[in-house]
């Protein structure tokens, strides 16, 4: 399906994001883990986070989704824990969709499980890399399997007997530390992962304040096996579904906007300091914080932008909004370089790639790199047809280049938003003030 974006002369306006995905997933299942009723306020209502329910639901886990109604945006979710005994042997295969979070994180849950389960999906997550979380699975002891060497989905599991171990991960990656500390929780002695810190630690924030073992010491956490308990959790919106009107309000010239309820996890907020290091107006409120995460509100307006150069280990902390700090870089005068990002090859589409197509048919001046881009700026945009490759963030990209851009855009595949911000289309017209 194709949706059609015209220039706004004028942004202003509100927005409130939906539910943060990250924590949504790890709500949904630490609270089937956990022992006693787990409720999350604002659990994302989106397909990824649906995939998780499914598959939780699929293992035995009882879980009530609720929509509270006009004026609120998420679920409310209630998940009767019994413990890791309350699962049992699914009977079909789990069919886990576009979501890389919900197989990878499930594989460390379900290694220790005394169960057989087959994990697959999509045709784009069966080509998205497996070996990071079967390589130390396999290392404490599990019986874990991939298509094509162990590279790939299908996933097929026998849980037993794990032993812990000490994880320093080759790929800097949230979804393969959760997934070990997830098997953790179900292995004999403690289990260690240097390098956590480099990634986002809502894992971490969750497991501690649901009473597991859990220590983080400098940049390594360690885990012993025991017992969570449930927990009433709040998701606060989520910082990459604020990225786009961040993005926007940086890079359209009579843009402001204010974004409020957003979660500020250190881990995450990259992005604000990327756009202010390029000259945007940022402004971040504190707000009362939703139970282990910080939240704030957010304004942003726009400025006089100059380009930036981004690497290293700024890298994970901005992973899935580079295609729109791309796109802010078209806007910024001078070279911006982005580097060691290599892992957006493997994401939902290879968003090094779909990212420079994309924006190249906008008029961007922008150059592939092995591990990241190259853009120029700043140009004029120019409206013209474009394509998702049924990846939510590039649709959502080249949704605020149709914002900026002169004349109309044509938004191929459009629809792919609904992973993590199915109201985002609506949202993007509420923006509009000429
Ligand atoms: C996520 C971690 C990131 C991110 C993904 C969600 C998570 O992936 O790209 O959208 O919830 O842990 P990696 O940490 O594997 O790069």
């Amino acid at each position: 399906m194709v949706y059609r974006v015209r220039t706004a002369r004028a942004i202003a306006g509100e927005i409130e994001p939906p539910g943060d995905k990250s924590i949504s997933h790890r709500a949904a299942m630490l609270g089937g883990l956990a022992q006693g009723v787990t409720t999350v306020e604002n659990f994302l209502h989106g397909a990824d986070t649906e995939a998780t329910i499914s598959c939780l639901r699929a293992l035995g886990v009882e879980i009530h989704v609720e929509d509270p109604g006009p004026g609120t945006r998420g679920f409310r979710i209630t998940i009767q824990g019994r413990g890791r005994e309350g699962f049992r042997e699914p009977e079909q295969v789990l069919d886990v969709r576009n979501s890389g979070t919900t197989i990878r994180m499930l594989s460390g849950a379900l290694a220790s499980l005394p169960f057989f389960s087959v994990l697959t999906g999509d045709d784009s997550l069966v080509r998205r890399p497996m070996h990071r979380v079967i390589d130390p699975l396999q290392h404490m002891g599990a019986d874990i399997r991939g298509r094509d060497e162990d590279r790939y989905p299908p996933l097929v599991i026998r849980g037993g007997k794990l032993r812990g171990i000490e994880y320093a991960p080759v790929v800097m990656s949230a979804q393969v530390k959760s997934a070990v500390l997830l098997a953790g929780l179900g292995a004999e002695g403690r289990t260690v992962v240097n390098r956590a810190s480099e990634s986002r630690d809502h894992t971490e924030r969750m497991l501690r304040a649901m009473g597991a073992d859990i220590s983080v010491d400098g940049n390594s956490v360690s885990i012993g096996p025991g017992p969570l308990r449930g927990l009433e959790i709040e998701a606060p919106g989520d910082v990459s579904s604020a990225a786009p009107w961040l993005a926007l309000g940086a890079a359209h010239p009579r843009a402001r906007i204010r974004l409020s309820r957003v979660g500020v996890n250190p881990g995450r907020i990259g992005i604000l300091h990327v756009l202010k290091s390029m000259g945007a107006e940022v402004t971040v409120e504190e707000q009362p914080s939703a139970g282990a995460e910080p939240v704030a509100d957010i304004t942003v307006e726009s400025g006089p932008l100059t380009a930036i150069s981004i690497g290293g280990e700024t890298i994970p902390n901005i992973i899935d909004e580079i295609p729109l700090i791309a796109l802010v870089a078209t806007q910024a005068e001078g070279e911006t370089e982005i580097r060691d990002a290599a892992e957006l090859r493997v994401k939902e589409s290879d968003r090094i790639s779909t990212t420079v197509g994309e924006l190249a048919r906008l008029g961007a001046d922008i150059e592939e790199l092995p591990d990241g881009m190259i853009i120029r700026g700043p140009t004029a945009l120019k409206g013209g047809v474009c394509e998702s490759h049924a990846d939510h963030r590039l649709a959502m990209t080249l949704g605020v280049a149709g914002l900026l851009a002169q004349g109309e855009t044509l938004v191929e595949g459009h629809e792919c938003v609904a992973v993590s911000y199915p109201g985002f289309w609506d949202d993007l017209e509420s923006l509009r003030a000429g």
